[in-house]
Parts: C-alpha cells; structure tokens; sequence
C-alpha cells in the first residue's frame, strides 16, 4: 500500500472514522481506497475469534482454536524460545482465521497474588515479563500479525478496574510497572500497545499524554499505534492529542468522529496530529496486508501437541520430598479429584478459548495401572463426606496416589479480585484425608496464580500445572511418570499468608484510589529486604536430575557504566537423566546511598543437559542492569560502587557470587539548601571542603568554655560527629553561631 498516497486521498471523515473501530473486533477501512477493515481478536494464549454475537468478557461462542498455557504458566518456563515459539503459532492460527492484530500479551505486573487476572499476567518482575513479552511478540510478529501488549499501564487489578486511579511514585512506576511494556516496544518492536482502563496518577490511561505521547513515544520511539481497551475511550479530541490512536470496540456511533472533525475544521486540533494517528494505523494494515499468508492452514492436531509439550515446559516440581515423582509405571497409581476427568486449563474473561479438544490425566494415562475416584465436588466449597470416605479407600489400595486439586473458575477470573489464597476446604479436606492413609500422595495443582497450601509441610511431592491450557492432561501424565522431566520455575512469590504481601494493606484501594505504598519493593523485592519465610521463592522449581554450579567468570572486576560485563558460570547435570536448569543472574547493591531491592533479576538462561554433561551459561549486563531511575535527573542512573553478581537456582537458592565496581559517567548535580544536614553536607568533598572550616572555626571559638567540643567538632570525634550529622545547616544561624547573611553565603559558596 502506498501509505503516503492513501492518506491524501482520504477526506477529513475518513480519517476521523480510521480512529475508531467499525464493529466489535474490526477497524475501519476505506474501501474506495483499497483499505480493507482488519480484525483483533483476543488473545493471549489462543485466538477468541467471535464470528457470531460479540462481547469483551469471553462469554458468547468463538471458532474453535488451540488453548497454550495461560502467562503464569508461560512465565514459569522461563524460556524466551518457547515464548517465541508459541508467539509463531499463533499467528499462524491468525493468518488461517484472517486475523490482523492478536490482543496480547499481558504484562501487568502482580502486584498483588489476589488480581483476578494474575493467570493473564507473566510476573512480579518486570525484567522477567518483559523479556518473555518482548519473545512472544517477535514470534507473533513474524507471521505478519500485530501484537497489542496490555494494559498499558499499572492495571493491576480488576476491583474498580475500569475506574480506580493507580498512584504511584516515578521511580517504582519507571522501575515496576513500566520496564516490561519497554522491552516489547524497544526490542518486540511491538506494533500496537492496548491502554488500559483506569487512571495513572490522575488521568485516565486513554487520555494520558505522559503515558502516551512522552514516554512511549518521546522516551521509547514507539512507532506502533495505541488501542484502547475495550470501552476505555474518554474523550475523542483530548485522547488523540495525548497520543493515543484508535478507539475501541466501534460501534456504529459517529459521535466521537464527529467530535474530531469538528475539532480539526474548528482549529482546535492540528489536522497534523490527527494524519499521524492515521498513518500509524494504515502502517500496521498494511504490515498486516504485505505479510498476507491467505493459504495459512493450522493443523489442530499438530498444534495440540505443541500445546502440550509447551505445558511439560512451564510446570513446576515445587517439592519432591523422596523422589516421590516419577512414578514407577508399573505402580498402582489412583488419581483422584474432578480435575483428573476435567482440568482447569484456561481462566474466565475475555481470554477464554473455544478449545476442540481437551486432554485429561485419566483418558492420558492409557494402559497405566490407573484407579479414580471424584475426590470433591467441585461445584462446591465445603467438603463431602462421603466423596472423601471414597478417595481415601482408593488412595489407600494403591501404591501411590496423585490428587488433582486446585482453584474453581468461580474463585478467579478477569473482572473481580480473590478474597484471600485459599482454594475450597473441599479440596484441602481431600489433601488432609489421603495423606493420612498414604504416604505417596503427589499434589498436581490447577490455579491461575499463587495459593496457599496449608498442608505443604506433609505432603511430600507438589507438582504446579497453573492453568496449562488444553494439552494440560497428558502434559502432567508424562510429567508424572517421567517421560518429561519439569523444569519450571516459579515467575511470582508464593507466600506464606496473603497478609505478608506488601501490596495487603493497600489492595484494592479505598474509595477510588489505590496507592501503591510499597513503592519499588513489589514481590521477592520485598520479601527479601524483610528477610520474610515465603512457602516457595521467585525463581523456585526441582527437576528430578541435580545440577551443580561452578567456575563463575566475571570479565572485569571493574567497568564504567557505558560498558558491559560478561558473566558466565558452569553448570553440570550431575544426575541420572537429562533435564534443563534454569539459571538466574541477580544483581544485588546492599551498601547503597539510595534504598534499593537487596537484589533484582537481571538475566536468565535455561539449559538442557544429559546426565553427565556440562554447559557454561553467559550472560551480558549492561548499564540498565545496575541502574535505578533517578528523578533528579529524570534518567537511568548507576551509583558508583560494587554490585554483587549472584548466580542462582532461585532468588534463594544462590550458589555462586562474585563482585564488581561500576563507576558511574553522569554526575548528578546536588542543590544544598538550609535544611540540607551537615552530614549530607559533609559527605561530598566539595561540602566538607567549605564546611569543615567553618566548623573548625566554630568548634575553636566554642571551644575556651566547652572543654572537648572543639576537638569533637573540629576534627570529628565520633560521638559528636554522630551528633551533628542530622543538623541542619540552618542551625547555625538559628543557634545563634553566624548571621542569616553568613549562612546564605555559605550555601552560594556550596552551590557555586
Ligand atoms: C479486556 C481486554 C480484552 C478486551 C476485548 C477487555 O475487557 O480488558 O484484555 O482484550 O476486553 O475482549
């Protein structure tokens, strides 16, 4: 398409039409220009393509489609192929329905284990959900399929979701919440971001220009265009000058193009602005026309497998007290509870797929020495007798017995936050029960999102499924009995009570606000700053091989800031069968000027060895990995000083450290002021140079009546140094020790 040239072609109302939808999933064309109107489709992890009646909460029919795991799942492969890989197949699945933009991925940051929509989101850390976003982005991409990275930005949570006004500080916003929608901008090159509902600081996220059009466009190069979420849109003017483009769903309605128009002929806004939003949306049509594959066919078989095998990645041993797991296949094995017969694989909402088929643990376990037994009544919370009489039976007349267990759709889903961790007593009772009578009881789980389990200490093995998506079934039979060996790990904390979490006592908010207190310590940040016991840590996951870590390399003990470091470590299987490790690099700065995380994810890489075998894992850190945002400056900034590089099989589990000085290129300027304290003052050799004198002096003077004092103050005794550190220069004149004038010539002289 000749961009340029349709553009001028287009009349005034064209252009102010192209800025909304022409129905529920489609934009609107100009068909007189050869512009054709492309579909979005929701997203994430599989296509919801509505062919018949429409809505944005998953509730009437789509085309069938495949369900790959949901993001918690996704996350905890911590695997950027794997990412990639599925981001491949599901634009090819768009390129067969004729599908332009695939509403994805989510990228909110959990905040809080209680957001309903945790299932739809990859992480706590936004280097973690950034990194697999920017993955599944590439790969979405490459079949010619826009993405739409969402909800831009800090929406998490579903109470008031629509209207709640997130507040939060710069530095946790620059640091938290917006790192991951900037990886998939910067490296994705993603092609369209979804804002989200609520308001940031104030303005809502549709007609946010600092959101928008400073930092996406100004700050990141954006290209792309913006979405707005589902009935998100404010108004049409102020929203098109704040930087965002496209309003979503349409619906037939002219007003707010009308409004645009009107706005425009009334030189309120710069026909300009408006062609840009224009040519951002006409460039991703057309990205989507020159990459047309209309013969694209998905082999549903083919890709169920692929679903499948995708769920072998993301599981997570969390415990295998034992070697419980891998069961012998010759072992009498009773799996018990609903979800064995019919798993919980996807979460309630707009994500919700039509999958065509759908395995389960009992129909996957085939020829395998297999008992069942119900175990609960899902449809209920409080246990029944008589269901759980009849697991424990069969749990006892087995050799081992698997209990699928796990958190209902009722308890979770996208448009309300959960009360508390807890799954159904009907589940726990049943765990209770069977552990009593057998001590091989493995604990598969099916939840969205971190759960309490308050049985963890006995139960002896815990294998985590998260919502694993269609495939799940048969994903956790070869799991089980060893034909897959797990190598997930945790991407979000498990705690140990949902009051320990930092967001507990400012979640959800109070009347329309929700304030993110704890600022930048969100998750393992701040549970490791609290030294806190968590049930399982960020980063956790077993495998049934052991790996051994060894030979950290650093490859330089000191850099500059505009330099990179080379980190690489080895790593054995010194097991008995092949499995993948993932290895974590965190960089921690404890002696920091400035309050930092003890330590923050900064590089992961997952590899597979055979038994025996030895790899080296590298990594390359660069400025952004020590840095903080400074909000003097308004920029990245590193402190100068030694960082710690930690290797580790979780952010509690390191097994490697080593140091390095980084020595910082900005120099940030520091403005002194009259209650700037005498220690602050004294800490910066140009402040010591023009206040040690004068202490000197003062110290002397004082000194004939207050025998001691001059020594302390004039050369620094200890206890009269402490003394004096949180004086505030203007004591000086307000004691009485120089005139007000002495003082501000002081400060000129400090600040010259
Ligand atoms: C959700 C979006 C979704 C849209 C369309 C909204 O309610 O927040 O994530 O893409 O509906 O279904």
């Amino acid at each position: 398409m000749d961009i340029d040239k349709v553009l001028e072609g287009m009349t005034l109302e064209e252009k102010a039409d192209m800025l909304g939808g022409s129905d529920f999933w489609h934009l609107s064309g100009v068909e007189r220009l050869g512009v054709p109107a492309i579909m979005t489709t929701d997203g994430p992890h599989g296509l919801r393509k509505q062919a018949g009646a429409t809505d944005h909460l998953g509730l009437s029919a789509s085309v069938p489609a495949t369900c790959f795991p949901t993001a918690s799942a996704l996350a905890s492969s911590f695997d950027r192929a794997l990412l990639e890989k599925v981001g491949t197949i599901l634009g090819n699945e768009c390129q067969a329905e004729d599908v332009g933009i695939l509403l994805g991925p989510g990228l909110n940051i959990k905040r809080s284990p209680l957001c309903g929509r945790n299932f739809e989101y990859m992480s706590e850390d936004p280097y973690l959900a950034g990194e697999l976003g920017a993955a599944y982005v590439k790969g979405l991409q490459s079949k010619g399929i826009g993405c739409s990275a969402k909800h831009y930005a800090a929406n998490n949570q579903e109470t008031k979701r629509m209207s709640a006004d997130s507040v939060l500080d710069e530095r946790t916003l620059r640091e938290i919440y917006l790192p991951a929608f900037e990886k998939v901008v910067k490296e994705g090159k993603a092609k369209t971001l979804m804002c989200s509902y609520n308001k940031i600081n104030g303005a809502y996220a549709a007609v946010n220009k600092k959101l928008l059009d400073d930092i996406l466009r100004g700050e990141w190069g954006f290209d792309g265009f913006v979405m707005t979420d589902w009935g998100a849109a404010k108004d049409p003017v102020e929203g098109v000058k704040a930087g965002l483009d496209l309003k979503m769903p349409g619906s037939g309605n002219k007003d707010a193009a009308l409004k645009i128009v009107a706005a425009v002929e009334s030189g309120e806004l710069d026909i300009a602005v408006l062609d840009a939003s224009v040519k951002r949306i006409l460039e991703v049509i057309d990205f989507y026309l020159a990459n047309r594959d209309a013969g694209a066919v998905y082999d549903r078989a083919e890709d169920h497998l692929k679903a499948q095998s995708a769920a072998e990645e993301c599981a997570i041993l969390l415990k295998n007290d034992g070697a419980v797991l891998p069961l012998a296949k010759d072992a009498k094995v009773a799996f018990i509870g609903e979800y064995a017969k019919k798993p919980r694989f996807q979460g309630g909402g707009s994500s919700h797929i039509n999958a065509s088929f759908v395995d389960n643990a009992v129909e996957a376990a085939g020829d395998l020495n297999i008992t069942f037994a119900q175990g609960y009544d899902d449809t209920k919370d409080l246990p029944d007798e008589s269901i759980i009489t009849e697991a424990v039976k069969v749990a006892s007349e087995a050799d081992a017995a698997v209990l699928f267990i796990g958190l209902p759709e009722r308890r979770e889903s996208e448009g309300f936050d959960r009360k508390d961790l807890d799954i159904p007593a009907s589940h726990n009772a049943l765990v209770e029960a069977v552990l009593a009578v057998q001590p091989k009881t493995v604990v598969v789980l099916h939840n969205g999102s971190s759960i309490a389990l308050p049985w963890a200490d006995k139960a002896p093995a815990i294998l985590e499924m998260y919502l694993g998506g269609e495939g799940v079934g048969k994903a956790a039979v070869s799991l089980l009995f060893g034909d897959a060996n797990p190598s997930g790990k945790i991407a979000e904390t498990f705690p140990k009570r949902v009051e320990d979490n930092p967001s507990y006592l400012n979640f959800p908010g109070f009347g329309d606000t929700v304030e993110y207190r704890e600022g930048i310590y969100v998750g393992y940040r701040y549970y490791d700053a609290k030294k806190s016991e968590v049930l399982f840590p960020f980063g956790h996951g077993l495998s049934y091989t052991q790996f051994e870590y060894s030979d950290l390399a650093v490859s330089a003990s000191e850099i500059n800031d505009s330099e990179s470091l080379k980190v690489t470590a080895k790593i054995k299987n010194v097991g008995s069968v092949a499995g993948k490790e993932t290895v974590q690099l965190y960089v921690g700065r404890t002696s920091a000027g400035i309050p930092r995380p003890i330590k923050e994810l900064k590089g992961f890489e997952k590899i597979a060895l055979e038994p025996g075998e030895e790899g080296i894992v590298e990594f390359t850190l660069d400025k952004r990995s020590f840095a903080y945002y400074n909000t003097v400056i308004n920029d990245w900034h590193v402190e100068t000083g030694d960082y710690s590089i930690q290797i580790g099989a979780s952010s509690r589990d390191i097994k490697l450290e080593a140091n390095v000085k980084v020595i910082s290129q900005t120099f940030i300027p520091v403005v002194f002021h009259s209650y700037s304290t005498l220690g602050e003052i004294m800490k910066s050799p140009k402040g010591m140079s023009v206040i040690g004198p004068v202490l000197q002096a003062l110290a002397a003077t004082f000194g004939g009546d207050q025998p001691g004092t001059a020594e302390a103050i004039g050369v620094g005794a200890e206890l009269m140094q402490a003394m004096v550190q949180d004086m505030p220069l203007s004591t000086l004149s307000d004691f009485g020790a120089m005139p007000k004038e002495a003082l501000n010539a002081i400060l000129a002289q400090l600040n010259g």
